[in-house]
């Protein structure tokens, strides 16, 4: 038999997952990490954390599986974009990566548009500069740390320093290079222009490939740490959007998914690059050689609900494990049990300030609408319902692009709350499909990988062959009308506060 495996290097922990040639999960394993937060706004991983992650998810599901290394065929991958990782000439993590939720160069984003200029850059990397993307940490390491920036010999997104303790490679692919603001988007390979203006060496960053290109191979070293086969084939892989795009077979024009994990990201497939003048969705290169796709981005997706659990919801956690559930379970029925708009209740999802579309760092979250009437259920549906306004915020820009979206997927782990489902297809009001399979990101890359080693010809052909669509649920016109009068509000509401948050941010 031949197999493939799938590594999704994410936020909250890293999946390892092993597919058979038809995409059948033949054993998985997470193992999770901390993220750190040592100011309001900033946000930190230990690249050592994903790497003793990845060797012991590794470890764990070769052993479970009784699957001999050897039929391993390749790797795929995945994981969170943007994340900035330093290593000296020995390799050494010179300092804990900055990760994509970081929000602390504002005016770093300011310098890198000097120099470049705002509509040049936008031209060349395909966004404006943005506190999320690597370059502005990159800068924020040279204002800041100049003696960390002076060891700096190699830069490294997350899932491409796993590559480099994998393989002993530097490299990267197009589609988390695209998240880097260093690449000429539209070439699809690093842009001198940027690299120069910037002052950015182009020997710290790595060789470009396509996704499913092999990349290297599994060293000794890294074999006796992972259990794997010396030799084992590495390919491309993706930013964890990309892949997923792949994992749920978005592949082809008019299809698009919506994910909710940490961040809720709305996404589109296109064949002919389409970059927003503005800024507010991402345009990327995708996965499909020779395609991209666009995007947009809601911050504090998942992670609202996270925080919603972690903070108030002591209750249902306590429940939860007296009934041995999910406490995501309790909270999906509660919300389930308050009619739409919260009893009047709105929720601004802005906990690690917001993308699309207001590019803002400094706006945070905001409950509007609180009344002594409201409990748990009625915050806890708000914030599900301000999570999709948000993420319908990223599907109406697709629209100014004239970017369509007639088949819309959900994934992620909100993606399998069918009260989320319902909420999302009355709101955009449009069909919501499901994959018949939970692994999006991790499947994304197995597949990438099922094509880099030979298995099939394309990623749209591997596509076809193993991806099994699931349930869909259907909009009601009555619900889409009530759901947009509260819409109106929420926009209006981010508005009517920009000032007042960037007050707040300067007291
Ligand atoms: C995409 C983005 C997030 C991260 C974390 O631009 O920042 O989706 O990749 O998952």
């Amino acid at each position: 038999m031949e197999y493939v495996l799938g590594i999704d290097i994410g936020t909250s922990g890293t999946k390892t997952v092993l597919f058979d040639k038809d995409a059948n999960v033949i054993a998985s394993h997470t193992i999770e990490y901390p993220m750190y937060q040592p100011h309001n706004g900033w946000a930190e991983q230990k690249p050592e954390d994903w790497w003793n992650a990845v060797a012991g998810t590794c470890k764990e599901v070769v052993s479970k599986s009784g699957v001999d290394a050897k039929e391993i065929k390749g790797i795929g991958l995945s994981g969170q974009m943007h994340g900035l990782v330093m290593l000296d000439k020995d390799n050494q993590v010179i300092r804990p990566s900055i990760i994509w939720c970081d929000q602390r160069t504002a005016k770093e984003c300011e310098e890198i548009e000097a120099k470049v200029g705002r509509e040049r850059l936008i031209e060349i990397t395909a966004n404006p500069a943005l506190t999320g993307f690597t370059a502005s940490k990159i800068m924020w390491v040279k204002n800041n740390e100049p003696e960390n920036y002076a060891k700096c010999a190699h830069i490294l997104l997350p899932k491409d320093y796993i590559r480099f303790m994998l393989t002993g490679k530097y490299a990267t692919e197009v589609s988390d290079a695209s998240g880097m603001q260093l690449l000429d988007v539209p070439k699809r390979d690093w842009s001198d222009e940027v690299l120069e203006k910037l002052g950015i060496d182009k020997t710290l960053l790595g060789k470009v490939y396509e996704s499913p290109e092999v990349t290297g191979t599994v060293t000794d070293e890294a074999a006796a740490l992972t259990g794997l086969n010396p030799g084992t084939k590495v390919v491309g892989g993706a930013g964890d959007n990309a892949a997923a795009a792949v994992g749920t077979g978005v592949v082809k024009d008019g299809r698009a998914f919506t994910t909710i994990g940490t961040s809720g990201v709305v996404f589109a497939h296109t064949s002919k690059i389409s970059i927003d003048p503005k800024g507010r969705v991402h345009t990327f290169c995708c996965a499909v050689p020779g395609a991209w796709h666009v995007m947009g981005v809601t911050q504090g997706a998942g992670l609202s609900l996270q925080w919603t659990r972690n903070n108030i919801c002591t209750e249902e956690m306590n429940q939860a494990k007296a009934e041995g559930v999910d406490p995501y379970y309790i909270m999906d029925k509660e919300a389930d049990s308050v009619a739409i708009g919260s009893e009047r209740l709105l929720y601004l999802p802005y906990l690690m300030g917001e993308r699309t579309p207001h590019l803002d760092p400094n706006a945070r979250g905001t409950f509007f609408g609180l009344s002594a009437m409201h409990k748990r259920p009625h915050i806890i549906r708000s914030v599900m319902e301000g999570v999709s306004f948000s993420l319908m915020d990223c599907l109406s820009v697709f629209g100014e692009m004239d970017i369509k979206a007639d088949s819309m997927i959900a994934c992620g782990g909100g993606g399998t709350s069918k009260v989320w489902r319902k909420m999302l297809s009355d709101i955009y009001n449009c069909e919501i499909s499901t994959i018949d399979s939970k692994e999006g990101p991790a499947l994304g890359v197995a597949i990438l990988a099922m094509v880099g080693t030979g298995m099939y010809s394309s990623v749209e052909e591997a596509c076809d062959a193993v991806i099994r669509k699931g349930t869909t649920t259907a909009p009601d016109a009555d619900n889409h009308e009530r759901y947009m009068k509260f819409y109106d509000i929420y926009r209006k509401l981010y508005i009517s506060n920009k000032e007042n948050f960037a007050k707040l941010a300067g007291l």
